[in-house]
């Protein structure tokens, strides 16, 4: 599918973003090793989590989704920590690492063989970093040569371990301790740059037996999780790309509802700030152990700087969007430590470096990195998705600031994570 983008004069609007993509995988899971029936408020709609449910649905796990006054609310049927039936197929991740790395987890501690899968960006993903850990807690899992999917995964009786994570991944961190909540003993989860907690602030919300220190996490293995009432924020790495329309539109009055406030997803917010964008808090409120809330952003003046180590780590997700930022930006952009952007849904970097080449803006790429030179201007062009929502996304707001109207190929890819995203673009923006 090819979107067309015209240039925007003005972006206005109240919008609401789809539910956080990290925090729906974790409560559809959570939620259906739990005892008794979760109802999960404003699950997200994007394809990879349809991908974990129809996992767990062939793990014996059943949902339905229902409308309460204009919400929707998914119903989970809990199995309890033992209940998972093994599965009649191979299980289908499709595009979602986070489905295949941290239900992997569950699977290594079942009494039964299964296979998971997924597309053919997925089969291309390192799974080596979720192997490995597992391999110590005594599973048994076979890859292809490449550590790729599928993953045939032989159940067994799991013990505790103690685990430094070598890769800031909240995926591989999630995937070990919900092997840890299955295995026999403690098991322990460092990390030495703080990623993404919802994992854990999830797991004692559902009333596991877990110490949290910072970058230190410890679960008890063979409690069961109770099931309950959860609230999905709004997934503030969606609403990254329309922060970004409105901070270089020439005119712009935004507000995003209800988006996740997690401080360890906000660094974007405080990276932007840093460079001189104005966004407002206007209100706040947590839920299950998550802050939410209402986000104000108008047109600003962009400095650009310096993206590196912890912080790359931390905003990961938005670096697309915050490349696209950079061209726009009086100083421009520089992205250092961010080779796992080389392993995402596509090869972000060289996504990037083509889609500018074609709109006529000077980048650099180097193995882990990229820099692009400020005050630049986006010529109309036809630009690809690479089957990366992101890629797509990111682009489609470049767009908005080209000198005419822009072609998204591929479009169809921003469903993964925001199947709402072009309808809630012309809600927006003034042409
Ligand atoms: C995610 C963690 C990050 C992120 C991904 C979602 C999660 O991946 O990029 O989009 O939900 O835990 P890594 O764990 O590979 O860093």
């Amino acid at each position: 599918m090819t979107e067309q983008i015209s240039p925007a004069r003005a972006i206005h609007g109240v919008i609401r973003v789809p539910g956080d993509k990290s925090i729906s995988h974790r409560y559809a899971m959570l939620a259906a090793i739990a005892q008794g029936e979760s109802e999960i408020y404003n699950y997200s709609t994007g394809a990879d989590c349809a991908s974990t449910l129809s996992c767990l649905e062939a793990l014996g796990a059943r949902h339905g989704f229902s409308n309460l006054n204009g919400h929707s609310v998914l119903k989970m049927h809990g199995k309890g920590l033992a209940g998972l039936a093994a599965p009649h197929e191979v299980l289908d991740a499709g595009n979602s690492g986070s489905t295949i790395r941290m239900l992997s987890g569950i699977l290594a501690a079942q009494p039964f063989t299964s296979e998971i899968g997924g597309d053919e960006s997925l089969s291309k993903r390192p799974m080596g970093r979720i192997m490995s850990p597992l391999a110590e807690m005594g599973a048994r899992i076979d890859a292809s040569d490449r550590q790729c999917p599928p993953l045939r995964i032989h159940g067994s009786a799991l013990h505790g371990i103690d685990y430094s994570l070598p890769i800031p991944s909240a995926q591989v961190k999630s995937c070990v301790l919900l092997a840890g909540l299955h295995a026999n003993g403690e098991t322990t989860v460092r990390e030495r740059i703080t990623t993404r907690d919802h994992t854990e602030i999830a797991l004692r919300e559902l009333g596991a037996d877990i110490t949290l220190e910072p970058r230190f996490a410890r679960i008890r293995g063979g409690i069961q999780l109770s099931a309950k009432r959860l609230f999905v924020p709004g997934d503030i790495s969606s609403a990254a790309f329309f922060i970004v329309a409105a901070l270089v539109a020439r005119e712009a009055d935004l507000i995003v509802t209800s988006v996740g406030l997690n401080p360890t997803r906000t660094v974007i917010l405080d990276v932007l700030r840093s460079m001189g964008a104005m966004i407002k808090l206007l209100h706040v409120e947590e839920a299950n152990g998550e802050l939410i809330g209402n986000l104000q952003i108008r047109t600003s003046r962009i400095r650009g700087g310096v993206i590196e180590g912890p912080t790359t780590a931390a905003l990961i997700d938005e670096i697309p969007i915050l490349s696209v930022l950079g061209a726009l930006s009086e100083e421009g952009l520089i992205v250092r430590n961010a080779a796992e952007l080389r392993v995402k849904e596509t090869d972000r970097i060289d996504a990037l470096a083509r889609n500018f080449r074609a709109m006529g803006i000077t980048a650099a790429t180097t193995a882990d990195g990229i820099e692009i030179p400020g005050k630049q201007k986006f010529r109309a062009a036809t630009v690809q998705s690479y089957g990366d929502h992101r890629i797509a996304m990111a682009f489609s707001i470049a767009g908005l600031a080209a000198d005419g109207p822009c072609f998204i190929e591929g479009a169809e890819a921003a469903s993964i994570s925001f199947p709402e995203f072009y309808a809630t673009l012309q809600e927006i923006a003034i042409v």
